[in-house]
């Protein structure tokens, strides 16, 4: 995902700093940077899913380490996102039980149902389509993971009803749920 220019609020309130504190809690306090990837976790879920350059510079002052150090995190890993993002973004695993069971037609469907390409939002930034490598649900493939929830032997009908239960507002993202 390439790296945005669009301006970000950053609020790192009392409320985040005391689920920092805590994080920070289980780590020496010598090694704070062990703390860097559930921070990253907890101030890109406070900052509508994504991260700027200005925010991961505040995460790296808050540990303490260079900034460097959040930058290669945060473009390594998918998880975290450089850009504003959908409100529901649906991870398409593409790597190769999922690709041999159609994901890559499935992301296609999804995108055309929605009139985006992948990587792109829709208008309304309710739908974000990527396409990810390996999610671990490779027995259980094609599957796709949408926040903490993951849809597996996945069709297009199942696309088109879990597109429709994020409209209505019926997916819980921050609940782990493994569903058929
Ligand atoms: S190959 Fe898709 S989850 Fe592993």
């Amino acid at each position: 995902m390439e790296i945005s220019n669009a301006k970000q609020v950053i609020n790192i309130d009392a409320a985040l700093t005391a689920r920092i504190d805590e994080l920070l809690s289980h780590y020496p306090a010598d090694k704070r940077k062990s703390a860097l990837l559930p921070v990253l976790h907890e101030v890109q879920d406070a900052h509508d899913n994504w991260l700027s350059i200005e925010l991961q510079d505040k995460v790296a002052e808050i540990l303490g380490i260079k900034p460097i150090e959040v930058y290669e995190v945060v473009s390594f890993y998918t998880m975290y996102n450089q850009k504003p993002i959908g409100k529901y973004m649906f991870e398409f695993c593409r790597t190769s039980c999922c690709a041999l069971r159609g994901a890559e037609d499935l992301m296609d469907y999804t995108c055309n149902k929605l009139g985006i390409k992948e990587g792109e939002t829709t208008p309304d930034g309710q739908f974000t389509v990527v396409g990810v490598e390996c999610l671990g649900a490779c027995g259980y493939a094609p599957m796709l993971q949408l926040g903490d929830y993951y849809k597996e032997h996945l069709t297009k009908e199942k696309v088109d009803a879990l597109i429709d239960d994020c409209r209505a507002g019926k997916v819980d993202l921050h609940k782990l749920t493994i569903t058929e």
